[in-house]
């Protein structure tokens, strides 16, 4: 039985060759807040589902909390991959929650002026919903969020403080999406609002568009960072595949001297 509550340490993706940059043995561990960062179009929407249709398969009640696309593109991009979200939700596995993010911001102002910052511990940050308690969740993305702070950066500081707190008490596991113009790591002087959510993060993981010299494209992944794990340090290769979904090669690491230069977005 001793094995059995290893495993339960760790949550597994279930996306084919992602789960092999660990370590044996190693993965997410349970109540991790990991942040997904990338470009545009570098598959962070993508990985979230994919996570989710695998985790919903094996009876974890996943939350998708959007900011960005209405429902229905959601599960249109879903249905695109063959996988069956609807199936999912009317078996109580799967929420997916649209937010307008005006209306977030008008709350969270409201939210914040009302409360003193010692206050807003107890409080529900994103407005989860009271009748779905979830395993997994995952939010698209942090950069809407921030986007519905106007002006002041404290304040966005404060309500990520506290969306970290209530995730860890809840011992909810998530990904956060971020969406970035360059992967903040490579070495930005560029600050911007939201930089305090990686050292609040447990996790990173970092989807990268590759734009070789030839103008060929690929698209690429790496665990940056997975407090409490081993991993592989090395960014490799990945595919989307229409109605497969995500495969991650893990033999496929991103090599110059190889491939010709290229260029990480
Ligand atoms: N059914 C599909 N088949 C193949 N590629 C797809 C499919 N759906 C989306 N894509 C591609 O996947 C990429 C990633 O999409 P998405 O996850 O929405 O990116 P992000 O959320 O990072 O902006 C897009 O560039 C898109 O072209
Ligand atoms: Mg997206």
């Amino acid at each position: 039985m001793k094995k059995e509550g290893y495993e339960k340490e760790f949550m597994l993706t279930g996306i084919k060759g992602f789960d092999d940059l660990f370590e044996k043995g190693n993965g997410i561990p349970l109540g991790s807040s990991v942040l997904l960062e990338g470009g545009p179009g570098s598959g962070k929407t993508l990985f979230g589902l994919a996570t989710i249709n695998n985790l919903v398969r094996d009876k974890k009640r996943c939350l998708y909390m959007s900011f960005e696309e209405p429902e229905y593109r959601l599960i249109n991009h879903m249905k695109s991959f063959n996988w069956k979200p609807e199936e999912a939700i009317k078996k109580g596995y799967l929420m997916i929650k649209r937010f307008d993010t005006i209306d977030v911001s008008r709350s969270i102002e409201a939210l914040l002026s009302a409360a003193k910052k010692e206050l807003l511990i107890d409080l529900n940050p994103v407005f989860f919903p009271k009748n779905f308690k979830p395993d997994f969740v995952v939010i698209d993305s942090l950069s809407s969020i921030a986007s519905a702070f106007t002006g002041e950066d404290s304040r966005f500081r404060i309500y990520m403080e506290q969306l970290f707190r209530y995730l860890e008490q809840n011992n909810i596991t998530s990904f956060l999406i971020r969406e970035v113009s360059s992967p903040t790591h490579i070495g930005t002087i560029f600050q911007e609002k939201g930089e305090a959510v990686s050292f609040l993060s447990d996790g990173i993981i970092v989807l990268y568009n590759v734009i070789y010299e030839t103008g060929k494209r690929k698209s690429a992944i790496e665990i940056l960072k997975m407090r409490g794990s081993s991993f592989r340090k090395e960014i490799v290769e990945m595919r989307i595949i229409n109605k497969k979904g995500l495969i991650v090669y893990p033999e496929r690491v991103l090599n110059r001297k190889k491939e010709g230069d290229f260029k990480l977005t």
